[in-house]
């Protein structure tokens, strides 16, 4: 493929700052939007499994609707996450990114409305499963294989995307030209090791589970026991089944012996020691996050190859230096994105603790830290508002 094709497709503007630093927002912020992707369809799995128990057994009457809450959640919060990476992507990589959407643009629509649909079922599932022991499992199970389905189409994109050579072939095959935006590819071991880690991912989130109300009085010993023990059984599995889908990827593509590579086997199987070990998971969790940039390192190493051995390299992008937007962009993310985090970290993690009511306007830290986050919103919104219209009114006035 000629690489002028691809330098030609890029922003003709540059981009505003150095392309490395885009490149490693993508992969900090992937790995965060994965971290819940696995999180909500192993939480969410789990909970249909708890439905058939919930009836008759005790512990799952009490693991089944926190189960569907976390899942509930961790949606939200991959939807929030998704959007950083797709930002970062179509930055230093936006002729692939445009691109795949153009080719598949039918299944961009489809996604969208797979994700309101298959999201508003969940809700019912969870009002439903409120209601009755046992209830709403046939609606979560269509929701459940419906947000599936749009990690599906989102791995098409994804693999479209790094198929520059193919791109000619899919936009007019045999030379007649296809506008339908149908264009499909899946590489299902990718596929399958991406959505396999659900399942370690849920074991270790059900060890801190166990871990977290174990200093709860109204958890039982025997609940608390029981919920590490199976969230140990389904990380050992699931980081076995993972490891192995990871081997086959990376045999497939001839990628085995690169150091990325072998750090993160060697990552992958101190995992699955940790978790088989199960001393501390809020230890075995940081090691989990690692693991998860090492991943999604992986993503971008295939992705930066396949790219630079075109002709096509990011480090190259035209930069046109915009020290105001990125300053303004830097400032939001650490000060008042880790704020408000902290004081909703907070917040969760006193609620969890709490038996009972937890009001937080008595509690000091809860207090002081909404107080801060409500005041640097309210300075947020002056400056990102003053700021857009005084430019907008010096360039039109
Ligand atoms: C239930 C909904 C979703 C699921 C299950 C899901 C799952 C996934 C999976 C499995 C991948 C990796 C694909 C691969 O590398 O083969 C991925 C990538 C990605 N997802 Fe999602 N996702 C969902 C929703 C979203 C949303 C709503 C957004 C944006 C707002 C988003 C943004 C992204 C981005 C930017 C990538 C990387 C694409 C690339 O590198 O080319 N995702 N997602």
């Amino acid at each position: 493929m000629d690489a002028s094709v691809l330098l030609a497709l890029r922003d003709p503007a540059g981009i505003p700052f150095y392309p490395v630093v885009f490149q490693g927002l993508y992969i900090l912020t992937w790995a965060l939007h994965a971290a819940f992707v696995l999180l909500s369809l192993g939480a969410m799995g789990l909970s249909l499994y708890g439905t058939l128990r919930q009836k008759s057994d005790p512990h799952w009457q009490v693991l089944t609707p926190h189960l569907i809450q976390t899942g509930k959640i961790s949606v939200s919060l991959l939807i929030v996450l998704g959007v950083a990476p797709l930002l970062f992507t179509q930055v230093i990589y936006d002729p692939n990114w445009y691109t795949a959407n153009t080719l598949s643009g039918m299944w961009v629509f489809i996604f969208i409305y797979a994700l309101v649909v298959g999201y508003t079922l969940y809700y019912w599932y969870y009002y439903a499963n409120r209601s009755k022991r046992g209830g709403g499992r046939l609606i979560g199970i269509v929701s459940f294989a419906i947000l599936v389905f749009a990690g599906v189409l989102m791995h098409n994109f994804a693999v479209t995307s790094i198929m520059p050579t193919e791109w000619m072939n899919m936009y007019a095959p045999n030379g007649v030209v296809d506008h339908s935006g149908w264009t499909f590819n899946m590489d299902l071991i990718r596929l399958f090791f991406m959505v396999s880690l659900s399942i370690p991912v849920v074991g270790i989130f059900l060890q801190n589970y166990s871990r977290f109300v174990s200093t709860r009085s109204d958890f039982d010993r025997e609940f608390v026991e029981y919920t590490a023990a199976l969230g140990t059984k389904l990380a050992t599995v699931g980081l076995l089944l993972s490891a192995t889908a990871f081997i086959g990827w990376m045999a497939q593509i001839g990628y085995l012996t690169h150091p990325v590579i072998v750090v993160t086997i060697a990552g992958v199987l101190g995992l699955l020691y940790m978790a088989r070990q199960n001393r501390n998971s809020y230890i075995t969790t940081g090691v989990l996050v690692l693991v998860a940039l090492l991943v999604s390192g992986v993503r971008e190493l295939i992705r930066y190859d396949i790219m630079t051995d075109l002709g096509y390299n990011i480090y190259d992008y035209p930069v046109n230096f915009e020290i105001p937007s990125i300053t303004m962009f830097v400032l939001t993310f650490l000060i008042m994105g880790g704020v408000g985090v902290a004081y909703l970290l907070t917040l969760a993690w006193k609620v969890g603790k709490n038996k009972g009511v937890f009001d937080g306007s008595k509690d000091a830290a809860v207090t002081k830290l909404g107080n801060y986050t409500i005041a640097i919103m309210v300075v947020w919104m002056a400056v990102y508002f003053g700021w857009g219209m005084s430019i907008l009114f010096k360039n039109i006035l």
